[in-house]
C-alpha cells in the first residue's frame, strides 16, 4: 500500500471482531516508533503491551470506554520527560508531547497498513493505570492503543475539515498566495 492510502485508510475503530492479532505485528509497529523525530534525538517514549485479560478488564475500567475490554491487545505509550525537560526546560515538556504525536502517527501507519485496527485513547484515569501496570509516578501516560481487527471492513472515512479551511500564505488568515514572481514560476 502506498503511503497517501495508508494515510487516507487509517481511522478509529471502536468495535474488533473475534480474531486475535498476532503480537509481533503488534511490535513491528511499535519498532518504527524509533525513527520518529526527537529534540536533540533522545527518545522519550516507552510502551507496554497488555495481554493480560485482568489487567485489561481493569484498564477498561480506568478508561471508562467498554470496547476497550473488547480487544485482546492494548498497547499503552507512554514518555519519560527528565531528559529532555532538563536540557530544554517548559519547551522540554512540549517537546515531550510533540514527538510523542509524531511516534505515535508512525505506529497508527504501521498498524493500518498491517491490516489491523486501534482507536486512540486519551481519556482515563491516569492514577489507576499506574498502578494497574506499576508505571513510575514521574512517567507519562500519553495514550493507549486497543488493537484488533476492524468488525466492519466496509467503513468508510469522512473528511472532517476542507483543505483551504487550514492553510494561510506569508500570515496568519491570509488565504490567497501572492502573486508569484516571473522567475520564481
Ligand atoms: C489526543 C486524542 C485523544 C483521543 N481520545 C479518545 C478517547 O478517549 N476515546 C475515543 O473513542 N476516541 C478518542 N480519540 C479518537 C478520536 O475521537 C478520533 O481520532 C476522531 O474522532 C477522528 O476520527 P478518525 O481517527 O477515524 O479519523 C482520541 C484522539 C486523539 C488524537
Amino acid at each position: 500500500m502506498g503511503l497517501d492510502k495508508i494515510i487516507k485508510s487509517r481511522r478509529s475503530v471502536r468495535k474488533f471482531n473475534s480474531k486475535k492479532p498476532d503480537w509481533r505485528s503488534i511490535l513491528e509497529a511499535i519498532d518504527l516508533t524509533r525513527y520518529a523525530p526527537m529534540a536533540g534525538g533522545n527518545f522519550t517514549l516507552r510502551f507496554i503491551v497488555v495481554s493480560d485479560l485482568e489487567k485489561i478488564k481493569k484498564i477498561t475500567k480506568a478508561c471508562q470506554q467498554d470496547f476497550v475490554g473488547k480487544a485482546q491487545y492494548l498497547v499503552v505509550v507512554c514518555s519519560d520527560p527528565s531528559r529532555t525537560v532538563n536540557s530544554y526546560g517548559k519547551k522540554g515538556e512540549s517537546y515531550v508531547k510533540q514527538q510523542a504525536g509524531s511516534a505515535i502517527q508512525n505506529f497508527l501507519l504501521k498498524i493500518e497498513e498491517l491490516g489491523l485496527s486501534t482507536c486512540w485513547i486519551g481519556y482515563f484515569v491516569d492514577e489507576q493505570i499506574k498502578k494497574i501496570l506499576k508505571i513510575p509516578e514521574k512517567i507519562e501516560i500519553e495514550a493507549l492503543f486497543p488493537i484488533g481487527f476492524d468488525y466492519d471492513k466496509r467503513r468508510t472515512r469522512k473528511m472532517r475539515i476542507d483543505f483551504d479551511e487550514i492553510l494561510y500564505f506569508d500570515e496568519w488568515k491570509q488565504i490567497r498566495m501572492k502573486k508569484l514572481k516571473k522567475m520564481d514560476v
